[in-house]
Parts: C-alpha cells; structure tokens; sequence
C-alpha cells in the first residue's frame, strides 16, 4: 500500500484503520508501504502516521520514502520514526528467502524522483548472486508510465537506466506509488506493481482509494485491488517465471552499462 497522505485534508482515517485490519486478518509475509506517509514532511504527520502503522501485525514491514516525505526536511523525521531509507532486509518465505530491498527516490522538495548512479553499483550488489527466492524492489516513483494518470512529468529521472538493471537482475516484482493509480506492468521479466493511494481521496478519475494484495508461489502470482472496507477484484495475475521473447546482443548491454563507458 503507499500514499497513505497523513496531514492531507483529504486524508481519511478510516480507510487507513480499514486497510490495515484487512491486511492484518491476511497475516501476511511482508507489508510494504510504498511512500507517502505524510502531505507536508511535519514532524507531527509522521507521528500520526505512525500512530497508525503500528497497529500492522507483521513481523516484517518495510516503509520507503516517498516525495512528501521528503517536504520540510521530512526525511529527518521519517529516519528516526521508520528507519534508513535506503536499505536491503532478507526474509523467510514459503519458498525460501526473500531479498527486499527499498531505495528512496526523493530528492527535498522535488516531486520528481531519481535512483542516481551512486546507487546503482550497491543494487547491483544485492540482487546479482541472491538465489534463496524472490527479488523484490521498493520503490516511491514509478519506473514506467502509469496509464490514466494525465501528463507524467514525475517519472524516475533514470527510469531508463533503472529499467535496465531491473532486467539484468532478474528482479521479480518492483512495488511503487505516487501516481495514486494501480496498475501492474509486466515487461522484460520484471513485474512492475503500483498501488493507489489507500486512504486519502487525492484520486485521479474513477478510480477509488485502493492497495494491492501480493500473493505469489513458485509458479504464480496474483495481484488483487482492494478497497479499504469494500470490494477485491483480480488486477493481474502471471507467472512466476519471466515469460520475455526478448532478446539483447550482449555487446548492446555496454549501452546500459553503469560500470564500463558505452564506447
Ligand atoms: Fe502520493
Ligand atoms: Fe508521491
């Protein structure tokens, strides 16, 4: 779930208090709140926020930042209430173990997002040589479009380059928010899955407050789009295993190579 907007006036507690006991009643592995916590970056907003997270029952949680957050000096707050904002955790699965990992993509007042080259070779580094079970990716700013948004100007800066590693690294599912729109994309064997805004009525069109539910074996996955408090419907489902007919000539691969120079 993402985009959570504490502090906005058009946050609604009770979709937030109906998500997570929802999500509580799923037990499930891992949550991932996918940025936003808060509307302006305030010290009080991320005190609510978590307030409010801390009723999840789960032993494994993980918050990234998302633009708002980053308002007002707000990743000061965001450190000291929901930790680094970079980092990688491991966690057991049914089919073994799952690397997680959660990048911010926020640059202080800017609504527009970026990974940045200093990241790219620790990346790198953690998802390569992981064989235990899923690569997951937690993210703020989406990776690629979201339709029925309008005109995208928040994209990742360096999507391209981003969308390239992701491939390279086999990496399973990549979970953003921000355009408070769900959609799943699934390209290049990497499964893109962005989540509404859950529980503010910051919406776009006819899409109501919303997040998703993740269920995946070693054969499938499933996305469902649920409403705080109403309905599920299926969003997407695929399988595990990366279905591409794509095919890269290696000595291309220098184009999008972060470690060698392209000539
Ligand atoms: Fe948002
Ligand atoms: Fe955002």
């Amino acid at each position: 779930m993402s985009d959570i907007h504490v502090g906005s006036g058009l946050f609604r507690e009770e979709l937030l208090l109906a998500a997570i006991e929802e999500t509580n009643s799923l037990r499930p592995d891992l949550v991932a709140i996918a940025g936003d916590l808060t509307m302006e970056g305030y010290r009080w907003e991320f005190e609510e926020a978590k307030g409010y997270l801390d009723r999840l029952e789960c032993p494994n949680i993980v918050y990234a930042m998302g633009n708002h957050d980053a308002k007002s000096v707000g990743y000061r707050h965001f450190e000291e209430f929901f930790g680094r904002r970079t980092h990688s955790v491991t966690m057991a699965v049914p089919e073994g173990e799952a690397k997680v990992v959660t990048l911010d993509s926020t640059k202080p007042d800017l609504d527009e997002g970026e990974i940045g080259r200093e990241y790219y070779a620790w990346l790198d580094s953690e998802f390569r040589d992981w064989n235990r079970g899923p690569r997951i990716l937690i993210v703020h700013h989406h990776v690629l479009a979201v339709p029925g948004t309008g005109r995208d100007v928040n994209i990742l800066l360096d999507a391209g380059d981003v969308m390239a590693m992701l491939r390279e690294l086999k990496v399973d599912l990549v979970l953003s928010g921000h355009r408070h729109v769900p959609y799943v994309w699934s390209i290049s064997g990497v499964r893109i899955v962005h989540s509404g805004t859950v529980s503010s009525l910051r919406v776009r069109g006819t899409m109501p407050p919303s997040y998703n539910v993740i269920e995946f074996d070693e054969e499938n996955v499933e996305v469902k789009l649920k409403q705080p408090g109403g309905t599920e419907e299926p969003l997407a489902s695929f399988s595990r295993k990366p279905v591409t007919t794509s095919k890269f000539h290696p000595a291309l691969e220098r184009f999008v190579s972060y470690e060698d120079l392209p000539f």
